[in-house]
Parts: C-alpha cells; sequence; structure tokens
C-alpha cells in the first residue's frame, strides 16, 4: 500500500489519540482537510512497507542513490550528514551564519568549527552566496575535513555548487550541502538545479 493510501485509510471519524486536533476536527480554517493526514504511530501499525514505497518514488524524483525520511527537520539530516563524515578532532569549515544546527553539528561529532564570512549585498540586506574562491582560501592550508554549504539561502540565493564541489575534490574534502530551502526545485525546469542532480553530473 502506498504511504497515501496508507494516510486515507487511517481517517477516522472519532481519533482517542494524539495529534489534538483530532485530524482536523477542531481545526477551522479552510486547510482543515489536510490535517486528516496528520496521524499518531498508533493509528498506522507497521507502515514500513509503505514508507519504504515513499522512499524508492522521492529516490526517483531526486535522482539520488537513496533516500531517507528524516523525522527530526533537517536539524537531523545536518547532523547525521556530518557526524558520517567528521570524526573527532577533524576540522569543518562552516558559514558564520548558518543555521545553528551547523555548529552543532560539528560540535556533536567533536569536530573544530573554522568559520567563513559572506558578502552582504547592500541593496537588499542580505548575504550573498558562497564562493569556490572563498572555500579555497581556507581549504589551501587548513586540513579541513569537510565543507558546510547553505544553498539556497532563507532568502534564495543560491550559490555555485558545481564549482565548489571541484574546489573541495581537489583538497579531498567532504561537501556537504544544506538544501532546506531548496526541497522544490527537481520539480521544476525553470528553478535552479538541485545540488544532488550536479553530483550526478559531476561523477
Ligand atoms: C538552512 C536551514 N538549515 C536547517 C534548518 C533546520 O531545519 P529544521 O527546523 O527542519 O530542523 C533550517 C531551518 O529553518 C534552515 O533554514
Amino acid at each position: 500500500m502506498s504511504l497515501v493510501n496508507l494516510l486515507k485509510k487511517t481517517c477516522r471519524k472519532t481519533l482517542f489519540t494524539t495529534p489534538s486536533h483530532a485530524q482536523g476536527f477542531f481545526i477551522f480554517h479552510k486547510l482543515r482537510n489536510f490535517y486528516k493526514y496528520d496521524i499518531s504511530e498508533t493509528e498506522a501499525h507497521d507502515p514500513e512497507t509503505a514508507l519504504s514505497k515513499a522512499e524508492s518514488k522521492a529516490t526517483k524524483i531526486y535522482g539520488t542513490k537513496s533516500t531517507s525520511f528524516l523525522t527530526n527537520g533537517s536539524t537531523s539530516g545536518i547532523i547525521g550528514a556530518v557526524l558520517s563524515c567528521v570524526n573527532s578532532g577533524e576540522k569543518v569549515l562552516l558559514w558564520k551564519n548558518a543555521h545553528p544546527c551547523h555548529l552543532n553539528a560539528v560540535k556533536l561529532a567533536g569536530g573544530i568549527p573554522v568559520f567563513y564570512d559572506l558578502e552582504k549585498i547592500e541593496e537588499w540586506d542580505i548575504y550573498d552566496k558562497t564562493t569556490p574562491e572563498i572555500i579555497e582560501k581556507y581549504l589551501k592550508d587548513r586540513g579541513i575535513k569537510a565543507v558546510l554549504v547553505t544553498s539556497p539561502s532563507y532568502e534564495g540565493i543560491v550559490s555555485p555548487i558545481r564549482e565548489i564541489k571541484k574546489v573541495c575534490e581537489k583538497y579531498g574534502a567532504y561537501l556537504i550541502v544544506d538544501e532546506a530551502h531548496g526541497a522544490l526545485y527537481p520539480f521544476s525546469e525553470n528553478l535552479p538545479k538541485s545540488s544532488v542532480r550536479l553530483r550526478r553530473q559531476l561523477q
């Protein structure tokens, strides 16, 4: 059974468990219907098959080798990525104003944070993109194990990931791209390329 069908099947008239909106019963705005699909684990026994089917579909959509849904938002993805690349005592390059989960992930791995700064686009009062030049300046002589880049930024600034990846490869550093704000990129040709797609083109 697909995940969507599983969720449809578990829509109940009366719900005695969480969530406390009771699948929209206590919601009074026009999005009420969406809440029907918000269920607790007690209503979906044994959802493994539906979830793994949905993950396989997502693998095709995103063009990844494999896809695992996160149960704790982008934070858990960033933490997982950093923990899998960085050992205790190794240096990680990260943006000074990145989401706090970047630094927390480095701390959890026992890594040493090295911070880079970005220029501001004064007209908009927002930070500019990360460039390969900025990254190379740090990778040259500091023995950095992994680089964390946010692209797109919250404001939609996209960094040249293809070029940044080449610099990371040159110095043998892992590149972790936080694409929390780019999840919709694979769905339109009019949007920038997802960094996952760029990775495939580079191989
Ligand atoms: C760029 C970026 N990365 C990571 C996160 C963390 O996301 P979550 O709250 O889903 O853990 C956020 C949240 O706003 C974010 O903007």
